[in-house]
This record gives structure tokens, sequence and C-alpha cells, in this order.
């Protein structure tokens, strides 16, 4: 089972996709929030609407959350390979 969430961005966004989630009542795990440990790996539907650090992201359009700086909207979500980030509402 997947779950997924449309999280609306405005373009000039400074937050990270962690930030922006939280702020939304969402709760992802995390451990060192500076794009070390990998906890917060989350996938999402496009790539290009994330910035950041390219070496953080995956092949599989996942990006470390605590990294990624979100600069349009896009949907993110968890897969079978990632079921370690629970991502619901509080
Ligand atoms: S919380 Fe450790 S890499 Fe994001």
């Amino acid at each position: 089972m997947s779950k997924s969430v449309d999280l609306f961005v405005h373009p000039s966004n400074t937050l990270t996709l962690l930030e922006l989630l939280e702020m939304n009542g969402m709760t992802v795990q995390y451990n060192c929030r500076s794009g070390f440990c990998g906890v917060c790996r989350l996938v999402v539907n496009d790539l290009s609407k994330v910035d950041g650090d390219c070496e953080k992201r995956g092949m599989d359009n996942s990006v470390l959350s605590c990294c990624a700086v979100p600069n349009d909207s896009l949907e993110v979500f968890m897969s079978g390979d990632l079921s370690g980030n629970l991502l619901y509402k509080r």
C-alpha cells in the first residue's frame, strides 16, 4: 500500500521538503536533518520540481527530504522500498 500527499509549493520557496511536510501537519522519519543518514528519503513525482544537491537524489525519483527544496507543487509518496518512511496526518 502506498500513501501520497499533494504538496502545494510557491516557486520562491526556500524551505526543505521535510520542513514543508512538517508545516503541513505531516510526520516524516528523520535523524540527522543534514543529508548524512538517509532516513528521510522520500519519493516524489518529478525531480525537476526539486532543487538541492543532485548527489542526494536517487535513480528512483527519491530525494533526501531534509536537503531537497521544492520549487513547484509536487506529489510526495512512499514505495515498498521506502516502507520505513511512514507519512501520515497527525
Ligand atoms: S534526516 Fe538524515 S539525511 Fe535527512
